[in-house]
C-alpha cells in the first residue's frame, strides 16, 4: 500500500538521485501516477479524514507540479533563446506582465510585511554622502573600491553617483522617522563592471533595517530564517560567517543551504553606531541590524537560471514562461 509519506520520501529521493524530469512527471503526475493512485482512496474515507487528507496530497501535488515547471523551464528557456533571437518574435497581440523580478520583489515585500516591515525607497542618482560617507565608508576608505562606481556629473558640476548599493536608503530613512524602524527597501543598483554569466552592471538590492531597543542578533537570526523558509517554502538553514562591512559591527555573510550547497547570499551585521549617529539617532538604547541582498541571485535559485543576463534580456516569451513558477 502506498501513502502520501511514501510516496512523498520516494519523490524527495528521486530528486535527491536527479531522476529524469520526464520520468519524474509520469511516475507522479500520470493518469496511473502515485498523485493518481492515492486521491483514489479518498472516497473510503470519513468527512473530516477526507478533508485533511485531500490538503495533504493537493500540497504534494503541487511541490511536484512546480518543480517538474521550473525544471522543464530552466531548460527550455536556455535551449530556446538561442534559436530565437527577440527580434524573431511576434509580439504585436500579446498581453505584458510583471517581469519575473518584480514578481520576486513583490513577493519578497509580502513576507516581510507578515512580520511587520513597511518598503521604503530611494533615489538611485545619490550623492557620494549618503551612498558612501554617512555610511562610514569615507574618501579613500579601501572598502569603497569594493563598489565599483557610476560617477554622473551634472551640467553645474555637481558630482553625483549612481547608487551602487540600496544601503544609503537606511540613513535616509532614519532622518525622517524616530525607531522602532522597521523597512525593507527594494530597488536598482548601479556597478561600473563587465558583465557576465553572474555579474550585471544594473541588478536589483533589498535592503532591510530593523531597529529598536532590544534588536540583537538572535532576532536577527530569526527574521532571516523565516524570511528564507517562507521563501523557499521549505526549512531552509542558514549560516553566519563573520565578515567586514564598514556600517555594521560585527558584520557577518550570510549563507543559505541548497541542493546540499552553502550559497552565500547576503550581507548583514548589527548596524554600526556611527550610522546610526549620522542617520540622527542618538539614543544609545537603540540598536539593530541591517541586511542587504540581490534580487536577481536569488531569482537565478528560484527560477532555476544560470546566466542572469537572462533574466533582463527583455524576451517576453522568458518572462511570460517563468510566469507560470508560482512564488
Ligand atoms: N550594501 C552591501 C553591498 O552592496 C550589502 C550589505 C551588507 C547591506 C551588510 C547591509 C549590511 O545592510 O548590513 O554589498
Amino acid at each position: 500500500m502506498i501513502s502520501i509519506e511514501s510516496v512523498k520520501n520516494e519523490y524527495k529521493n528521486d530528486i535527491k538521485n536527479s531522476l529524469d524530469i520526464d520520468k519524474i512527471e509520469s511516475k507522479y503526475l500520470s493518469r496511473k501516477g502515485y498523485i493518481a493512485q492515492l486521491f483514489k482512496s479518498i472516497k473510503d474515507m470519513s468527512d473530516d479524514k477526507k478533508s485533511k487528507y485531500g490538503q495533504q496530497l493537493n500540497k504534494l501535488k503541487e511541490d511536484i507540479e512546480n518543480y517538474i515547471v521550473k525544471n522543464k523551464l530552466s531548460k527550455d528557456i536556455q535551449d530556446n533563446i538561442e534559436i530565437n533571437p527577440v527580434n524573431s518574435v511576434d509580439i504585436s497581440n500579446q498581453l505584458g506582465s510583471l517581469s519575473p523580478i518584480s514578481r520576486l520583489i513583490f513577493k519578497i515585500q509580502d513576507i516581510f510585511a507578515e512580520l511587520g516591515f513597511s518598503v521604503a525607497i530611494g533615489p538611485e542618482l545619490e550623492s557620494e554622502k549618503y551612498n558612501f560617507d554617512l555610511l562610514n565608508i569615507p574618501d579613500n576608505h579601501p572598502a569603497r573600491d569594493v563598489w565599483d562606481t557610476m560617477w554622473v556629473q551634472s551640467p553645474d558640476g555637481i558630482k553625483s553617483l549612481l547608487r551602487t548599493h540600496t544601503s544609503p536608503v537606511q540613513i535616509r530613512y532614519m532622518e525622517n522617522h524616530k525607531p522602532p524602524i522597521r523597512i525593507i527597501a527594494p530597488g536598482k543598483v548601479y556597478r561600473y563592471e563587465a558583465t557576465d554569466a553572474t555579474h550585471e552592471t544594473v541588478f536589483h538590492q533589498v535592503e532591510g533595517l530593523f531597529l529598536d531597543e532590544q534588536a540583537s542578533i538572535a532576532t536577527f537570526k530569526g527574521v532571516i530564517e523565516y524570511f528564507f523558509k517562507e521563501l523557499f517554502k521549505q526549512d531552509i538553514k542558514i549560516r553566519l560567517r563573520p565578515s567586514y562591512f564598514p556600517f555594521t559591527e560585527p558584520s557577518f555573510e550570510i549563507d543559505i543551504r541548497i541542493d546540499n550547497k552553502w550559497l552565500e547570499i547576503a550581507g548583514a551585521g548589527m548596524v554600526n553606531r556611527k550610522v546610526l549617529e549620522n542617520g540622527g539617532i542618538k539614543d544609545k538604547n537603540i540598536q539593530g541590524f541591517a541586511f542587504g541582498f540581490g534580487v536577481e541571485r536569488l531569482a537565478m535559485i528560484i527560477y532555476k537560471i544560470d546566466d542572469i543576463r537572462l533574466i533582463h534580456s527583455a524576451d517576453i516569451r522568458f518572462a511570460s514562461q517563468l510566469g507560470k513558477i508560482k512564488l
